[in-house]
């Protein structure tokens, strides 16, 4: 049972005038947790808190009846849906369920329902146990079998239209299988993501600067709810069925038959769902359930037990907002107060600096607690942001007693500040502006909540990745150096900067790579061989291997094609970064780098912020020493394909495909990957499909590979 928020006097002993004002004050105080959690899939209360004010609540209401109002937080669910999109009302409303913390209290919901349907003392009603998942709810209306709507919850009565966003989840049937499906259904369950997918996306969003959600829960409330569908698209959401709303038909007349002709129409149903015939078994299901909990793959946060006979369901009908037929055990909360001992800065592999808490040890949920993540610099200010908890813009300081919690059993945060606690000596945390790694400025870009380590090319913990890009494919692409070596050389501290690639050779008589496992004479020699082959080197693929932020293949081909030299690249870039000063870039060579078309502004700080780094440029002199720079060849003008825009299509057999593309970009042509009114000609190779298609419907020229070769001379 979570504790009675602190200090609150007990019940019995309040006046109804008192009672009456802390109803009040706790009714708003649930209302705008509602519309944190409903709305802005931000809560900044943990569940087990929320349940306490809600309980309390219920408590005041049940000992001053003249309290309760139609818009109680206890006659009301959710919140009323956002703004953005259109509304739907449930054709049967979405309703909450009642909540168990103890085994008294499940008993107490069997003898209840025993007591309701006039049982004897030795009928125990069969109950279904299945695990409560930690997602949002759905209601999907299916009319001859076909999905005609998708809604959230909102407020229990009418929700959002998100019809396009879940067409694109994967478990939700477009279509219901079997013949024999009712003509109109409202079927219902819950939109989760996987506690890895979660993880995986989290850290997408930091590399990016993008919003990171707080937990897997809210990171699926996040996803659905996109304006823009695509992006949903790219969500790994999932989705299991448990429930229902209208149905013209209903299928089976137990929830245990109703699950097993969901997952004949197609959904994916909990496995771990159990028919239960005691109390012991049910409570011997939701003790297994928890243990498992950590293991399952996505987070639930209790069981929910259901009478299983649809009868008995509705002969025990609803009280308010919950039915009585069913039930949420939660499990305990995971949350524990200790102290920020200190806050260390990691740095990821892409140059991200990541605040850690160093926490005094504390058990949370069963579990020993050390470090949290603190997400970024605005969190540890206070800032937050719509996705993220926000603790009512109170910063952290080391010293503080914190709220840790380990939400959704995934990476443990710290989630609130207890201000009384504050030692008089603890100061606002400073942020570091230089990478605590190479000691590189860290910078961060405008909109980015990410600060960021600019030593791309010496900080050692950027460097395998560095290094990785340096020699992929579109970068220097030597033969024989790939992913898998790098990290070995790396390991063993032979390469450190692209410059000691090329000196591998030379110290091989003291490294003597034809001593590790899987290397021959023949292979190192090959090995250097296919180093030296990349001693001459294009100015555009240099460009890219600096792994400059935002130079992709693209802009380093602008870039090379503008300062056609390697010296005159540099130079331009010593000047600028000399010029630039705490409040930008003011100078004539930034003012011409920003000039080139396709170059913005955040493409232009992020080269001068790479030269600024005074070791950048050592390593990138270092390499310079190695390798001879050869310009980019200027694109023809006067060719046959000059200024076209043209896709190749199919399998290429002739040449690959990035020979074809620099072929074509070389005659002054733009390549594009997709078919469109725009495109010029199509180059077709065998087994050309779609794009095909479309250039012929579109009245495009289409050529062989042959054809292409005499058009560019060869
Ligand atoms: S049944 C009328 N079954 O928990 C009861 N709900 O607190 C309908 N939930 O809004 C809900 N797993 O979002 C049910 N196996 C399960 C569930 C489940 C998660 C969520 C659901 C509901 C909330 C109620």
């Amino acid at each position: 049972m979570p504790a009675k928020p602190k200090d609150a006097p007990a019940i019995a002993s309040l006046t109804r005038a008192k009672a009456k004002v802390e109803h009040k004050r706790l009714a708003l105080e649930i209302e705008a947790h509602n519309a944190r959690y409903y709305q802005k899939d931000a809560p900044t209360i943990s569940d087990a808190a929320y349940d306490a004010l809600r309980q309390r609540l219920e408590a005041i209401e049940a000992r001053f009846p003249e309290l309760v109002t139609a818009s109680s937080p206890t006659q009301t669910i959710g919140a009323a849906p956002a703004r953005g999109f259109a509304k739907v009302q449930h054709a049967v409303p979405m309703l909450s369920l009642g909540n168990a913390f103890s085994d008294e209290e499940v008993t107490e919901f069997v003898d209840r329902i025993r007591r309701f349907l006039k049982l004897g003392a030795d009928d125990i009603p069969a109950i279904v146990a299945e695990p409560k998942i930690d997602g949002l709810s759905l209601s999907l209306r299916y009319e001859r079998g076909e999905l005609v709507r998708a809604a959230t919850r909102g407020d229990g009565f009418t929700g959002e239209d998100v019809t396009a966003n879940v067409r694109t989840i994967e478990d939700v049937p477009h279509r219901l299988k079997g013949r024999a499906v009712p003509a109109a259904c409202e079927l219902r369950g819950e939109v989760y993501m996987l506690k890895k997918d979660f993880l995986t996306l989290n850290r997408k969003q930091e590399e990016a600067g993008d919003t990171v959600f707080a937990n897997p829960r809210n990171s699926a409330a996040g996803s659905l709810r996109q304006k823009d569908v695509a992006i949903t698209a790219s969500r790994p959401l999932k989705f299991f069925a448990y429930a229902w709303g209208e149905m013209t038909d209903r299928p089976a007349d137990t929830q245990h038959g109703m699950l097993a002709w969901l997952e004949k129409a197609g959904f994916v149903v909990n496995p771990l769902i159990e028919l239960c015939h005691s109390v012991d078994e049910v409570l011997a299901f939701y003790r297994k359930i928890g243990e498992r909990r950590a293991t399952l793959g996505y987070d639930i946060d209790g069981v929910v037990y259901k009478v299983d006979r649809l009868d008995w369901q509705e002969r025990l009908g609803f009280v308010s907002r919950s039915p009585r037929w069913a039930i949420a055990h939660k499990f305990a909360a995971e949350q524990a107060t200790t102290i920020l001992k200190g806050i260390d800065i990691q740095v990821g592999r892409t140059g991200a600096l990541t605040p850690v808490a160093r926490l005094e040890p504390v058990t949370v949920g069963g579990v020993v607690v050390q470090n949290a993540t603190l997400h970024n610099e605005d969190y540890i200010k206070g800032i937050g942001n719509d996705e993220q908890p926000i603790r009512d813009g109170i910063d952290l300081r080391v010293g503080d007693t914190v709220v840790v919690q380990r939400a959704g059993d995934v990476i443990p945060q710290v989630v609130n500040v207890v201000l009384d606690k504050r030692p008089n000596s603890a100061k606002p945390y400073l942020f570091p502006h230089k990478c605590p790694i190479c000691g590189s400025h860290a910078v961060r870009e405008e909109g980015e909540a990410v600060r960021r380590c600019t030593g791309a090319l010496i900080c050692p913990a950027q460097a395998v990745e560095r290094l990785k890009h340096f020699v992929s494919r579109l970068a220097f692409d030597i033969d024989g150096l790939g992913e898998k070596q790098i990290q070995e050389f790396h390991e063993r501290g032979w390469i450190k900067e692209p410059a000691d690639i090329f000196q591998l050779k030379e110290r091989n008589s003291k490294l003597k790579l034809e001593e590790i496992e899987g290397y021959g004479e023949v292979s190192v020699r090959n090995l250097f061989a296919a180093i030296d082959a990349r001693r001459r080197i294009e100015l555009n693929r240099l460009i890219f291997a600096l792994g400059i932020r935002h130079v992709g293949e693209g802009n380093a081909k602008l870039l090379a094609r503008h300062y056609g030299s390697m010296e005159n690249f540099r130079g331009a870039m010593a000047e600028a970064a000399a010029a630039q000063t705490e409040a930008g870039n003011d100078s004539e060579a930034y003012a011409d780098l920003n000039n080139i078309g396709g170059i913005g502004e955040i493409v232009a700080d992020a080269v001068v912020e790479f030269f600024a780094e005074k070791r950048n440029v050592k390593a990138l002199d270092d390499l310079l020493e190695e390798i001879e720079v050869f310009p980019v060849a200027q694109a023809r003008s006067d060719s046959a394909v000059a200024g076209k825009t043209v896709v190749f299509t199919g399998s290429l057999e002739k040449f690959t495909r990035d020979e074809a593309k620099a072929s074509a970009e070389r005659m002054g042509a733009k390549v594009s990957g997709s078919v469109s009114k725009k495109t010029d000609l199509v180059v077709a190779g065998p087994g050309a499909g779609s794009k095909l298609k479309e250039a012929e419907k579109l009245g495009v020229r289409v050529i062989s590979e042959d054809e292409w070769l005499d058009l560019i001379g060869g």
